[in-house]
């Protein structure tokens, strides 16, 4: 933990604000005990094992549960490479951890399921919200969500052959004239699920527009197990806001905790009365260090930075020629010289020398650097070996 930002708090006895233990609550999803209501939400390409650790290292160990990228089934039980990698996880930083799988069939999803239950995982998740044109025509993913009749079989066949508690995340309905997650909901509670997650959008709106929590709250109203919501979540306020003002039990955190993976560690500073922890730049810089060198630990050294681009481009937004450094980043053919780049763009912040920084980073951008880092769509179906 040498390089790690020291967030932690003199303070730790304050109370916490009045009211607040009304909603902010621990949980159980079936008998796996959930401390702290706030979830890192699946995000494809991104929550890897190395960028789930490092979200607890900024959060201090805040995540309440902590959730994997979506796993082929077809991948998993092919015994596919890229499929168990995503399986990986460490067993003490990492808990609980859900891990979460995709796929239609029901005799490949009981098989997958067991071999999720079989990794040590606490907690096996299926997506019925994925909208990818290449998951959905294989009948996965938010197919599931037009398909209830088959998503509940799907659910009660898993349920019924883990001992693991099964859990699923929906979207608010196909589109905007078929919103059924309150049908769905009950089904898969019927079926043996433990908690639902509710993404408010539907399938057609992909990531457009915003997420309508009404709906997290109807489906929490509708059913007894916890109901995790997600969508639009961007600060420790809005999160403790939407467990406040909803019925829903926990609150999953996506895109905002890649642009500032300490968002966990705020939301606990809030909820215990404190003034939410400020992140400095340096912090910001040790993170991406740490990052890195889990990464290298996993992947091979040409997949490193491709793996750094998602974190890199989020957690710079918002800085002064931030757009700058990540042109230059993204252009460099190695970890390293990704690197050099970053680490001088941060110690130029330091030192007031971002002016001569640009500079030199400007320095033969017109030409065709290599651009080895490609933009991926946010699901990450491409790479889905399946
Ligand atoms: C890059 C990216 C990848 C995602 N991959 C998954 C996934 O694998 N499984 C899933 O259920 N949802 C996935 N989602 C949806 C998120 O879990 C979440 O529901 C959605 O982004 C809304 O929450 P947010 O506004 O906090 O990001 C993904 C979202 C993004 C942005």
């Amino acid at each position: 933990m040498a390089n790690a930002p020291d967030l932690t708090h003199a303070e730790d006895t304050e109370p916490p604000p009045p009211g607040v233990q009304d909603y902010v609550r621990p949980l159980h999803i079936g008998p796996v005990a959930v401390a702290r209501p706030f979830a890192l939400a699946p995000m494809s390409g991104v929550t890897d094992s190395a960028f789930r650790r490092t979200v607890q290292r900024a959060s201090g160990g805040t995540v309440g549960l902590l959730v994997t990228e979506f796993i082929s089934i077809e991948g998993l039980t092919r015994k596919n490479l890229k499929s168990a990698m995503r399986m990986a996880f460490d067993p003490v930083i990492e808990r609980p951890l859900s891990v979460q799988i995709f796929g239609a069939e029901i005799d490949r999803m009981v098989e997958a399921a067991r071999m999720v239950a079989d990794s040590g995982a606490q907690i096996v998740d299926i997506n019925c919200g994925c909208p990818a044109p290449k998951v959905v025509r294989r009948g996965g993913g938010a197919e599931l969500l037009r398909q209830s009749d088959h998503l509940a079989r799907l659910v009660e066949a898993t349920a019924g052959a883990v001992s693991i508690p099964v859990t699923v995340k929906i979207r608010s309905g196909w589109s905007a004239d078929t919103i059924n997650a309150v049908d769905n909901a009950r089904r898969c509670e019927a079926a043996g699920a433990k908690m639902i997650a509710v993404h408010g959008r539907t399938r057609m709106q992909m990531y457009t527009g915003d997420a309508d929590w009404t709906i997290v709250d109807a489906v929490a109203r509708a059913v007894s197990v916890p109901v995790f919501g997600s969508g639009d979540v961007a600060s420790a306020a809005e999160a403790l806001g939407r467990l406040r003002t909803t019925q829903a039990a926990g609150v999953m955190i996506g895109r905002a905790a890649i642009m500032n993976p300490w968002i966990f560690g705020q939301i606990d500073d809030a909820v215990r009365g404190l003034a939410v922890r400020e992140v400095a730049p340096d912090d910001r810089l040790q993170l991406l260090r740490y990052f890195r060198d889990l990464q290298r630990e996993r992947v091979p050294e040409h997949a490193v930075p491709g793996r750094l681009k998602q974190l890199l481009a989020r957690m710079t937004k918002g800085f002064a020629h931030g757009t700058l450094l990540r042109e230059r980043a993204m252009r460099a053919a190695t970890t390293d010289e990704m690197f050099g780049w970053i680490e001088s763009f941060f110690a130029a912040l330091q030192t007031g020398g971002l002016h001569q920084w640009c500079e030199r980073a400007r320095e033969g951008m017109s030409g065709h650097g290599p651009r080895m880092i490609s933009a991926s769509d946010p699901d990450g179906a491409e790479d889905q070996a399946g």
